[in-house]
């Protein structure tokens, strides 16, 4: 297959490539990367030397661009978007540019040269805050956030090129994903960076409200999966099966850091915060895939590959990371002073 990766320089869509190049060495890939600041070419160092392997930096909104690439593919995966939701909660305007606007320039380009497979990947957090159940592809979208709305409108964009123009489109649909070349701002590697310096681990709220955690390298099969083996027109979710709070989180990032609980900062809620979600993975395992990495382990190897690759988020910790942390986290008492 010869592959267009959108947003492949980014966390997950990083390793994607490199189980690609390493599982797959008689498909091409092309990344596609904006490099915005969640973006970093050298999680792509492992495979830079592949002679099937190349890297685009440029915009997936950019639809002179996207034609001239999608021209010489089979198969578009999708991974470019704006993905922190405290982000979105800021600045919306982007979130919808990229991830529904970019999404329907990437669709156009694919229709208009024919490829094999469409991937879209999106998230469960299109299904909003699930109170009771696992969602199955069949519920309905309840987006909540900027981001996740933005995300489903990207959803939809496929959906409605499925529909009206054929296109083999797929769409995964993840859960909270972790493990190493994760920007430092998501919980897990924030939290790990944090306490390896003996920074407070800010907390939203009471810490309970929880997220299904599954490693990253079990995300990415589970999307090279649903492409090579899934059915057009289907959608897949992506997750591990568990259910783990915010302070649940702190705990396990502190107990594998032998660092005290003291550390342990409770700071106001996330506006509009998910309390939960949890998917029900039932028809990617139906096409043989299962998620192979416990948390407790795959956590504890997160831990690890921090701690060695300080070179790696260091310099990412630095400048507008910081404006951006400080505008976003806040102490409780603002809840009671603006009568929250
Ligand atoms: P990320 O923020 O680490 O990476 C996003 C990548 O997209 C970056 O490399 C960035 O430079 C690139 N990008 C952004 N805007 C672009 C544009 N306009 N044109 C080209 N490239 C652009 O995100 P991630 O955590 O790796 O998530 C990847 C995808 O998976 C996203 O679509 C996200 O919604 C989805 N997802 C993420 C998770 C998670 O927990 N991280 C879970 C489920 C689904
Ligand atoms: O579920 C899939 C989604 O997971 C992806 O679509 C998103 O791209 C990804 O960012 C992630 O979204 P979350 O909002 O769930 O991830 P985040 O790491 O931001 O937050 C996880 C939980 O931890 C959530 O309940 C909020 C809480 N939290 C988060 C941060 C950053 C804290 O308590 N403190 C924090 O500093």
């Amino acid at each position: 297959m010869r592959l267009l990766v959108s947003g492949g320089a980014g966390f997950i869509g990083s390793e994607f490539v490199r189980q690609t190049i390493s599982n797959h060495p008689e498909d091409r890939v092309v990344v596609l990367d904006k490099l915005t600041y969640a973006g970093n070419v050298r999680n792509l160092d492992p495979v830079a030397q592949s002679a099937n392997y190349r890297f685009v930096e440029g915009d997936i909104c950019d639809g002179t661009l996207v034609a001239e690439l999608v021209r010489d593919v089979d198969a578009i995966v999708n991974f470019a978007a704006e993905s922190h939701v405290d982000r979105s909660l800021e600045a919306p305007g982007q979130f919808i540019q990229t991830d529904v606007f970019g999404t329907y320039v990437l669709l156009e380009a694919a229709r208009a040269s024919g490829v094999e497979r469409f991937l879209q990947v999106s998230t469960d957090e299109v299904y909003g805050d699930v109170e009771e159940g696992s969602s199955t592809e069949h519920d309905p979208l309840r987006p909540r956030s900027p981001y996740s709305a933005s995300k489903a409108g990207g959803e939809m964009m496929v959906w409605a090129y499925r529909a009206s123009y054929s296109l083999p489109v797929i769409t995964t649909r993840g859960s909270n994903t972790y493990g190493p070349y994760q920007y430092p701002e998501k919980i897990i590697p924030l939290f790990i960076t944090n306490a390896i310096d003996d920074q407070l681990l800010p907390i939203y709220g009471d810490g309970s409200a929880v997220r299904d955690y599954i490693h990253v390298a079990d995300h990415a099969r589970g999307i090279d999966t649903a492409l090579r083996q899934g059915t057009a027109g289907q959608d897949y979710n992506v997750g591990y099966g568990g259910a783990t709070s915010g302070g649940e989180v702190a705990d396990l990032v502190l107990g594998a850091l032998d660092k005290p609980a003291s550390l342990k900062q409770h700071v106001r809620d996330r506006l509009g915060h998910d309390r939960r979600y949890s998917v029900n993975s039932d028809r990617l395992r139906g096409l043989g895939w299962r998620p192979l990495v416990p948390l407790d382990h795959g956590l504890r190897e997160t831990v690890q590959w921090y701690r060695e690759n300080e070179q790696w988020w260091r310099p990412l910790k630095s400048g507008e990371f910081w404006e951006f942390y400080r505008r976003n986290y806040k102490p409780l008492q603002a809840d009671a002073a603006q009568g929250l």
